[in-house]
C-alpha cells in the first residue's frame, strides 16, 4: 500500500489511512473505515500543503512530507475547513515552520484562532481569489456550509483538479486511492452525504452550480477515494441528493404518532379531521412503523410538525425522541408545530416534546393537549378544534 501517490504532474496525495475506525467522529457509523487526505502541491516558485490530518496520525503525515520536501520549503497551507479531522495537524506544522501562510475563510480564520493559541499566518480569501505557486494556480471557491460556516473549495487551474474538502467525499479506506481502482462505493458515498451533508441542501444546490461547469480533471476530497474515472458524476449525484422535496399544492402537515394503547391514535384521527377541514393536507405515521428514511422525508416536505405521543415513566418513549433526532440531519420546511398525547398517570410527555420543538426554533401554534386514558366525546371535539387551530395557523404562517 502506498502512502505516498501522485495524482497529477507536482500533486501528490500524502494522507493518512484510518482502516479500523467504526464510528466516526463518534457518531457516524463507518463500514470501510476512513482517509484523511492530504495533497501536496509544488510550483515552481512556492510549495503548498491543501489541508493536514487529523492530530493521531500527525507525526507519520510530517514525515511523509519530509520525504517529499523540508518543512522549511512549505509556503502555505490552504485549510478548505477547519474541522480537527482536517487541521488536526497544523499546530505541529505551524510550530516546526512558523513561516507558513495559512490560506482559509473568514469564518475558518475565527475557527482557528479558537482551535488554536499559537501564533498563525492567515490569509484570509473571498471568491475566485487566486495564488500563483509558480505554473501551479490555486483558485478559491467559496462552499460555506459544506458542512461547516467556514468550507471552501480550492481548484487546482492548470490540472483541473478540485480540492472538495468534505464534500463529494465518502468514508471509505482501501489499498487503492482512485475511484477507478476500487469496488463500488456509491453506498458510502450517498451515506456520508446523508450523515453530513443533507442538512445543507440549498448550500449544497449553490456549490453544485458553480463547479457542475467547471472542467475537472479529478475531484480530490479529504475523505475517500480520489475520483478520476467521472468526477462530475460525483457533482451530478450531490446536486441529485441535494434536490428539493416535491412540492405540495397546499399546506402539509406531518402527524407522528406512538400509541401503545390506541388512545394517542385516536386523538389523532380526530385532530387530522380538524388539519383536513381547514384544507391541510395531512400525512400521518406511525412511528414504530416507518422506516427512518421517510420519517426524515417527511419532516422535509411539511409545512408543520404534529406529535402525538403518550407519556410513559415520565417522559416520551425512546422512539419519539429518536424520530425527532432526524430533524437535526435536514433542514425542515416549516418550523410550526403542535403536540398531543393521552397518558396514563403523569403525562409530561408533552410539555418535554413542546420544550423540545421550542428549543429547536418551532413555534408551538396551539398550546398542547394531553387527556388520561381515552378521550371522552369531547376530548375528541377538542382535538378537532385543535387540528382546525393547527391547520388556521398553518394556513397564516
Ligand atoms: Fe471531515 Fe467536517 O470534517
Amino acid at each position: 500500500m502506498a502512502n505516498i501517490i501522485e495524482i497529477a504532474s507536482g500533486v501528490q496525495w500524502l494522507g493518512a489511512r484510518h482502516p479500523d475506525l467504526k464510528v466516526f467522529d463518534e457518531l457516524f457509523p463507518t463500514r470501510r473505515g476512513t482517509t484523511y487526505n492530504s495533497y501536496l502541491v509544488r510550483g515552481t516558485e512556492k510549495t503548498a500543503l491543501i489541508d493536514t490530518v487529523k492530530g493521531p496520525f500527525t507525526e507519520d503525515f510530517l514525515d511523509r512530507v519530509r520525504s517529499q520536501v523540508p518543512l522549511e520549503e512549505i509556503d502555505l497551507v490552504v485549510v478548505n475547513h477547519t474541522e480537527p479531522d482536517h487541521s488536526g495537524a497544523l499546530g505541529r506544522l505551524l510550530e516546526l515552520n512558523p513561516n507558513i501562510v495559512v490560506y482559509c475563510t473568514r469564518p475558518g480564520e475565527n475557527f482557528l484562532k479558537q482551535l488554536f493559541e499559537q501564533p498563525m499566518n492567515t490569509q484570509v480569501v473571498a471568491e475566485g481569489d487566486e495564488i500563483d505557486l509558480g505554473g501551479k494556480t490555486l483558485r478559491f471557491i467559496l462552499a460555506p456550509y459544506l458542512h461547516w460556516p467556514d468550507t471552501m473549495f480550492t481548484y487546482l487551474v492548470e490540472d483541473q483538479i478540485l480540492f472538495s474538502c468534505d464534500a463529494f467525499g465518502a468514508h471509505f479506506c482501501s489499498d487503492g486511492l482512485f475511484d477507478d481502482e476500487l469496488e463500488d462505493f456509491s453506498q458510502e458515498f450517498d451515506h456520508y452525504f446523508d450523515a453530513i451533508m443533507r442538512p445543507f441542501k440549498d448550500k449544497i444546490r449553490e456549490a453544485v452550480a458553480k463547479v457542475e461547469n467547471l472542467p475537472i480533471e479529478l475531484i480530490a476530497p479529504s475523505h475517500g477515494p480520489v475520483r478520476r474515472r467521472d468526477p462530475k458524476a460525483a457533482i451530478a449525484r450531490y446536486g441529485e441528493l441535494a434536490m428539493a422535496p416535491p412540492a405540495c399544492a397546499g399546506k402539509r402537515a406531518l402527524v407522528l404518532t406512538l400509541s401503545p394503547h390506541g388512545n394517542t391514535r385516536t386523538m389523532a384521527a380526530s385532530v387530522r379531521k380538524g388539519l383536513e377541514a381547514q384544507g391541510v393536507e395531512v400525512a400521518e405515521f406511525s412511528i414504530v412503523d416507518t422506516e427512518p428514511e421517510t420519517i426524515r422525508d417527511e419532516l422535509e416536505r411539511a409545512d408543520a410538525l404534529v406529535v402525538g405521543s403518550p407519556t410513559i415513566n415520565r417522559d416520551a418513549p425512546p422512539p419519539v425522541w429518536q424520530a425527532l433526532s432526524l430533524l437535526s440531519t435536514i433542514t425542515p420546511k416549516g418550523k410550526v408545530a403542535a403536540v398531543f398525547g393521552s397518558f396514563g398517570w403523569s403525562g409530561e410527555a408533552v410539555k418535554l416534546i413542546e420544550e423540545r420543538l421550542r428549543g429547536l426554533k418551532f413555534t408551538l401554534v396551539a398550546p398542547g393537549l394531553a387527556y388520561r386514558f381515552k378521550p371522552t366525546e369531547d376530548d375528541i371535539q377538542t382535538c378537532l378544534e385543535f387540528g382546525n387551530e393547527v391547520g388556521k395557523a398553518m394556513l397564516e404562517s
